[in-house]
């Protein structure tokens, strides 16, 4: 029987639950969901692509029919090299939409055999974003049920630094910044 390849393109920086949310629903869907983060130069992320790899291959773990690559170029592209038959994409509220249907008819336009396909995440999920929660997390908020365990300690692993700094600045002047 033919197997149905599908892949979950993203920056995942850094994975939410909405993300995996989406990961999970679709493992249910397709025969193999290869969950793919772009390679992107021009952005400068905050977290390594080693780091962002490792996050998601830990988390995904449990899904027996998942495994996470990286990727650069068109995501057209890189489906078709995987095998893939369609592009997996989350669509949290209508504004996501215009942008959204903007890059499936553009990959259309590419490539007319590949389909992309839109999930919605979970209700508890739709307004959640990788952009919001780096945000929240370097403005010191709680980041709690928004992104998995490892990725909550990971994360004020990396921002403690900063944080720690700017008490000290604040301890030093009597100051609030
Ligand atoms: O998580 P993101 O940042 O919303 O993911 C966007 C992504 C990676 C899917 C998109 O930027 C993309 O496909 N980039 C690869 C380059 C490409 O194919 N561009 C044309 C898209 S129509």
């Amino acid at each position: 029987m033919k197997q149905v390849i599908a892949i979950y393109p993203g920056s995942f920086d850094p994975l939410t639950n909405g993300h995996l949310d989406l990961i999970e629903r679709g493992s249910e869907i397709f025969d193999e969901l290869v969950v793919a983060i772009l390679r992107n130069t021009e952005k400068s992320p905050l977290f390594s692509l080693g780091e962002r790899r490792l996050m998601l291959e830990a988390m995904t773990e449990r899904f027996r029919n998942v495994r996470v690559d990286t990727f650069e170029g068109l995501t057209v592209d890189y489906a078709l090299k995987v095998g893939a038959k369609a592009i997996l994409r989350g669509i949290r509220a209508i504004s996501d939409y215009e942008y959204e249907l903007q890059m499936a008819l553009m990959n259309r336009k590419l490539h007319p055999e590949l389909e992309t396909v839109f999930m919605m995440p979970a209700e508890q999920y739709s307004y959640l974003s990788s952009r919001l929660v780096r945000e929240v997390a370097q403005l010191g908020g709680s980041i709690k049920d928004l992104v998995p365990e490892m990725v909550e300690q990971r994360l004020k692993a990396k921002l403690d630094p900063a944080i720690k700094l700017k008490d000290a600045r604040k301890t030093k002047t009597g100051k609030r910044e």
